[in-house]
């Protein structure tokens, strides 16, 4: 393999900074303005032709949905200049698009990438989905136990009482009775009305966000994000693909997935190093979302690669022309 087609993660890393951060740029000016379709469009628009400025052969793995649902950024869009190294790209252009329509904190763009073949091509069907940060034994929580189970496990390991341990999840009637099972316990629930890989990143910063454990069901794409965000970050997800409907089991088989019952792990779903980048759309306890002056726009970005574990905030000053 010549040098040009290897997966350079340390080059292309800021090249994938600005992709995030158009993405946000561009879905800037419609915060607050209670309009999610237009927000979304703005994102793809920028992350789109972003990604096309990038010497990569790249293809969409998890994007905006299939091909016929979706005219930009579905699953299989060959993007980049179509010199350089064969990708597979993971990306949702706008994590979170009532947060952002409503002004409502945590609003994201997000977009990961690695070598071809190094993610899991989720079918757009719901999760379940558990995560806890760095510092655990593997294993520590798991898929298969009880809710309250995992929260005792959890404070065990932290050597702490479960009244100390506090859980994300998402606010939906399919989550009351583990949300019951959980505040049985004694442990604080963060409620979050939309975006979950905000809410897994924040399991990984628990001193920072005070979060201990991400549990409940969301969109599969969203949890191959959060596994690459964790495989640079630390810590561990754990996912099984949740089926409503046959047309769903489908559509899963459509994406290569012949054990539907599996349980993936994060390095199941995202199987050699990848790189990450996510920029603020709203503000959030991880990321400043995007801030307005007359003249500028700031955008602030996480940018992580696992194969060093390093993790960078850039800060970019933007002038509006
Ligand atoms: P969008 O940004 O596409 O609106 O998704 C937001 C989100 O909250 C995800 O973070 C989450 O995985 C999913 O929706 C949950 O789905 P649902 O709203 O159907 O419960």
């Amino acid at each position: 393999m010549s040098l040009a087609t290897q997966f350079h993660d340390r080059m292309l890393s800021l090249g994938l900074a600005r992709v995030s951060e158009a993405a946000a740029l561009a879905s800037a000016k419609l915060i607050g303005r209670g309009d999610e379709k237009a927000a979304d469009q703005a994102a793809v628009n920028a992350m789109r032709d972003q990604l096309n400025l990038l010497d990569i052969r790249g293809v969409v793995v998890i994007g905006e949905g299939e091909r016929d649902e979706a005219p930009m950024l579905y699953i299989g869009e060959e993007v980049g200049t179509g010199q350089g190294p064969e990708v597979d790209i993971a990306l949702d252009p706008l994590e979170g698009t009532t947060l952002t329509a409503k002004d409502m904190p945590n609003a994201l763009t997000v977009i990961a990438m690695g070598p071809r073949g190094s993610m899991l091509h989720a079918p757009d069907v719901y999760m379940d989905k558990l995560a806890v940060g760095p510092g655990y034994a593997p294993g520590v929580v798991t898929l298969d136990m009880s809710p309250a189970e995992r929260v005792h496990a959890l404070a065990k390991a932290k050597g702490c009482g479960p009244e100390n341990i506090t859980v994300c999840i998402l606010e939906r009637p399919r989550h009351q009775e583990m949300i019951a099972e959980v505040r049985s316990t004694g442990a604080a629930i963060r409620l979050i009305t939309d975006g979950d890989v905000a809410g897994v990143i924040h399991a990984a910063e628990a001193g920072v966000t005070g979060i201990d454990m991400y549990m409940g069901q969301g969109g599969a794409p969203e949890g191959v994000l959060a596994a690459a965000a964790l495989k640079c970050m630390g810590g561990q997800i754990q996912g099984r693909l949740v089926f409503r409907n046959d047309e769903e089991r489908a559509r899963a088989r459509r994406a290569g997935i012949e054990d539907l019952d599996r349980i993936y792990n994060r390095d199941d779903m995202v199987t050699s190093d990848v790189i990450f980048a996510a920029t603020g759309v709203t503000d959030g306890s991880i990321l400043k979302g995007i801030k307005r002056e007359v003249g500028y726009l700031t955008a602030e970005t996480i940018l992580m690669r696992s194969k060093t574990g390093s993790v960078r905030r850039m800060i970019y000053r933007n002038p509006v022309r």
